[in-house]
């Protein structure tokens, strides 16, 4: 696994994804699947966007007790995905769990990545809805920490946040960050963003990309552009 743009497939029918997925004639770009799309369709999503020839992030982020954790991601491991995901809030005991579930009878498995804070949550919903009164960013460095200490391949995070955790946990510990605009591009609703250029340059090892993408009048050309900026 190397540098590479995922598109966040955020659609809500099996159709709409295929209709777009359609549109990229040969090239296979690397897709992220999360839970609305999940929800709607189930597994079976997952097993057809695979075939077609696509890798598959799929963004689900677990978080339960250990056990729980261990056989979902058993099964999720049978899907065949490239990268799935967890919440480090659920400890490093369940972060371990689920990496023993992902593993494979024969020893390999996709990779895991953690969510550490939602970027959705900020200091002040931090301090007051779950109690937790340390500075956020050492909140988010702390929970990376665990996800290394637990065997993870990395996090998800803000770019913003992607080179201290590179220099915490260690160049090849993964970075997968969105949050991702062009330079000329709408910024919707994320607070804090980066062009493709700025996050190759800062270090994050994938960069997720939705509707700078999807949205585009021509989303094939700004995938390719996405591509140029961020792997070149
Ligand atoms: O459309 P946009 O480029 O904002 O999509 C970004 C994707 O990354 C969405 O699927 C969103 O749910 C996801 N994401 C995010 N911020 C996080 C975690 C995931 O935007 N902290």
């Amino acid at each position: 696994m190397g540098k590479d743009v995922i598109v966040a497939c955020d659609f809500a029918s099996a159709k709409e994804t295929f209709d777009f997925l359609d549109r990229f004639q040969g090239k296979k770009p690397f897709v992220k699947i999360g839970m609305e799309l999940f929800y709607a369709e189930g597994p079976a999503i997952v097993r057809e966007i695979k075939a077609r020839g696509h890798k598959i992030f799929l963004d689900l982020k677990l978080h339960d007790i250990p056990n729980t954790v261990k056989k979902a991601m058993a099964v999720l491991s049978r899907l065949d995905v490239d990268i799935c995901n967890l919440h480090a809030g659920g400890t490093i005991r369940m972060m371990e769990a689920a990496l023993e579930g992902l593993t494979r009878p024969d020893g390999t498995r996709p990779l895991l990545i953690a969510v550490t804070q939602l970027t959705s949550t900020d200091q002040e919903s931090m301090e007051n809805d779950l109690m937790i009164h340390a500075p956020i960013a050492d909140v988010v460095m702390h929970y990376a920490e665990n996800a290394k200490r637990a065997g993870l391949d990395g996090v998800v995070c803000s770019p913003l946040e992607a080179q201290k955790v590179h220099d915490r946990c260690g160049r090849d510990f993964l970075t997968v960050t969105p949050g991702v605009r062009f330079a000329d591009g709408d910024v919707g609703d994320q607070k804090r963003v980066m062009t493709p250029v700025e996050a190759k340059k800062i270090g994050s090892d994938y960069i997720v990309v939705g509707r700078p993408i999807t949205a585009s009048a021509d989303p094939v050309a700004a995938y390719e552009r996405c591509v140029a900026e961020f792997v070149g």
